[in-house]
């Protein structure tokens, strides 16, 4: 028996939206003869009624009115792209009141009212679906959540902001300034509305959050994420970075420790060696360590029409198929049973132990070294490497780069702070957390 087309309304006709209708229409075919029905967009609501729409609308009735959408009969799946938290969190919760399934890309939206929505969607037996949400076109939630289910997830490591990974490759690559950069990924429709989410790091620890409560079976805790931006990173030390023979990139960092888990986004020397490090421009990636599989690696789109088009209707898909089975029996919204979360601590950042690398300005003159690295040595902080430039012409200071091992950031901030206190050293010492990323 032909099943009838599942009717689908969309929250937004921007970028994402217009990409899902234009591959829904295109793929058509096939998407049917993979849900086992058709998918058809009935509604959409809009912001400007009178801008043009491409031909793939045709057949959808507009309206300006998102309460409309959830609120129409006729729609099974309510799709939300309109991003931020409050409105669309009204307009989620009214889909589910109403009974109908829900796929949203808003990580903002997931990572802090994710909690809230999942026990709602849990309590009338609808789904909420999500996988657009992060790393874009990347099917990375599906992966983690079901492909690694057999695996005690120990870590992942991500570059999941194509936004600040542009920004970090083209000031590497062509010397560019960190404005003119931003301004292009905002003119190429990758940037955030408030590109401050993408530079500060806010949009990755959104992304961060959900990975992690999949990843391990905890609550997502959005406020609990150290969250550093890139803004401090200079061209000098992108240069000195690959002088050692590392590469900066911002990363989201999930681990599983004894004491509890590790959630931070900062930016991260790692080495150039890695796969992860080679991820360039606006594409994302993301490392999972899992005990029986190893390191996987995933690497994909992370915006942009299409790309989340394809998770978007992906997403959809699952839903068409879900249509019919128990609610029970379903993938659980955060891969674990929601009766079965974790309450294990998310680690205050100093009790995080990672490498470093700090990079100071120091009077070229005999003992200077000396004072820094007794700082160092008397809180057992090892030196792995160090390389001291010449004084710049006029200057009588000098850059004094090191690379150290691994230590509690506790030490180091104590560290830190005796030797910004030493007169030899001007002003603060800059430091980027580093990581190997190694299998083990
Ligand atoms: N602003 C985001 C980025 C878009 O740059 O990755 C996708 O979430």
């Amino acid at each position: 028996m032909e099943l009838t087309p599942v009717k689908v309304g969309l929250l937004g006709m921007g970028t994402v939206g217009g990409g899902t209708v234009t591959v829904l229409s295109r793929n058509a075919s096939e998407i049917a003869r993979r849900a086992g029905r058709g998918i058809q967009v009935v509604q959409a609501a809009v912001r400007d009624l009178s801008r043009a729409r491409g031909s793939d609308s045709e057949g959808i009735a507009l309206t300006s009115d998102p309460f409309a959408v959830v609120d129409n009969p006729e729609v099974d799946v309510v799709v939300e792209l309109i991003g931020g938290y409050d409105l669309a969190r009204e307009l989620v919760l009214k889909a589910i009141a109403n009974g109908k399934h829900v796929v949203t890309a808003n990580k903002a939206l997931i990572a802090v009212h994710g909690n809230e929505i999942f026990a709602a969607a849990q309590k009338r037996g609808v789904t909420v679906a999500f996988e657009a949400a992060v790393a874009g076109g990347i099917p990375i939630i599906k992966a983690v959540r079901e492909g690694l289910a057999a695996n005690r997830i120990e870590w992942l490591a991500g570059i999941i902001n194509g936004t600040g990974n542009f920004i970090l490759t083209e000031m590497r690559d062509n010397g560019s300034d960190f404005a003119d950069v931003l301004a292009e990924a905002q003119r190429l429709g990758y940037a955030e509305a408030d590109p401050t989410f993408d530079v500060e790091g806010i949009d990755a620890a959104h992304k961060l959050t959900i990975l992690a409560s999949i990843a391990f079976g905890v609550p997502l805790q959005f406020d609990k994420v150290y969250t550093e931006g890139i803004t401090q990173i200079s061209r000098d030390d992108v240069h000195y970075a690959e002088q050692f023979g590392y590469r900066i990139k911002h990363l989201g960092i999930a681990r599983r420790t004894e004491q509890g888990i590790e959630l931070r986004v900062h930016p991260t020397l790692i080495p150039e060696r890695r796969l992860i490090a080679n991820v360039d421009g606006v594409m994302n990636a993301v490392l999972v360590k899992g005990d029986a599989v190893g390191p996987t690696l995933y690497y994909g789109a992370g915006a942009g029409a299409e790309p989340t088009a394809s998770a978007v209707v992906a997403d959809l898909v699952d839903v068409a198929r879900t249509l019919t089975t128990d609610p029970e029996n379903r993938v659980p919204h955060l891969a674990f049973q929601p009766d079965t979360l974790s309450d294990l601590p998310i680690l205050p950042m100093a009790s995080v132990e990672t490498a470093y690398y700090l990079r100071m300005s120091a009077a070229d003159r005999p003992g200077v070294l000396a004072d820094v690295t007794r700082i160092l040595g008397e809180r057992n902080i090892s030196i792995e490497a160090m390389l001291q430039k010449e004084p710049a012409a006029g200057e009588s200071n000098v850059p004094i780069i090191m690379l150290t091992q691994r230590v509690l950031e506790r030490q180091m901030n104590e560290a830190l702070e005796r030797i910004e206190a030493l007169p030899a050293v001007s002003g603060s010492v800059m430091r980027i957390r580093l990581e190997s990323l190694s299998s083990d």
